[in-house]
């Protein structure tokens, strides 16, 4: 359920700014099943053609991020984490929901993914918002190695 008082959600989402690098840092941290990225990677990502960058903004500072990236009309997530403390709240989904919307203004007919497959949390987290499986990648991941889920969700389109 969405986090929101009678005054409206406690968080905001928003456009990734070079500024948030130390934020994502620290929800990095705390969330070893994302990917791990160098710091610079992200201004750099976030400067792609097709990129979309989101955070997750509450009064303290930044508390969850999402990078994806349109090509053509397909579009993957690349990297999605929440602080620990924030977890369970419907920011993820908030973030989701953001760039899913933008995508879909912008031509996109499928999202797609890869995750870790003991990652149980965001296996859960992306059934629920209409990601299914459509294969695995043998030994897709490092440290520890592991097979990678693909995940996929298609927009119904309306004719
Ligand atoms: N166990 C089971 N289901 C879980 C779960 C858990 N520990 N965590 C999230 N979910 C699923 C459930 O469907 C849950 O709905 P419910 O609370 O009604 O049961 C839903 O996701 C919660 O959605 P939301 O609150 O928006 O998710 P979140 O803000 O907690 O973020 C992740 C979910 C996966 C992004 C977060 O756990 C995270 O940052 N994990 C570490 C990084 C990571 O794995 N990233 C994905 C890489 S592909």
């Amino acid at each position: 359920m969405p986090a929101e008082t009678q005054l409206g959600p406690i968080w905001n989402v928003r456009p990734f700014r070079a500024s948030d690098a130390k934020a994502l840092a620290k929800i990095l941290q705390s969330a070893t099943e994302a990917a791990q990225w160098p710091l610079e990677s992200y201004e750099r990502m976030t400067q792609l053609p097709g990129a979309v960058a989101l955070v997750c903004e509450i009064s303290t500072g930044v508390t969850a991020f999402l990078i994806a990236r349109q090509l053509a009309d397909e579009a993957e997530v690349l990297n999605l984490a929440v602080l620990t403390e924030a977890r369970r709240q419907g920011q993820a989904t908030a973030l989701l929901a953001a760039a899913t919307h933008q995508f879909q203004n912008s031509g996109v007919l499928r999202i797609f993914l890869e995750v870790r497959e003991s990652n149980q949390p965001a296996i859960a987290f992306y059934a629920k918002h209409g990601f299914t499986p459509t294969g695995r990648r043998k030994a897709y991941y490092r440290d520890p190695v592991e097979d990678a889920l693909c995940l996929e969700m298609k927009f119904s389109t309306t004719t």
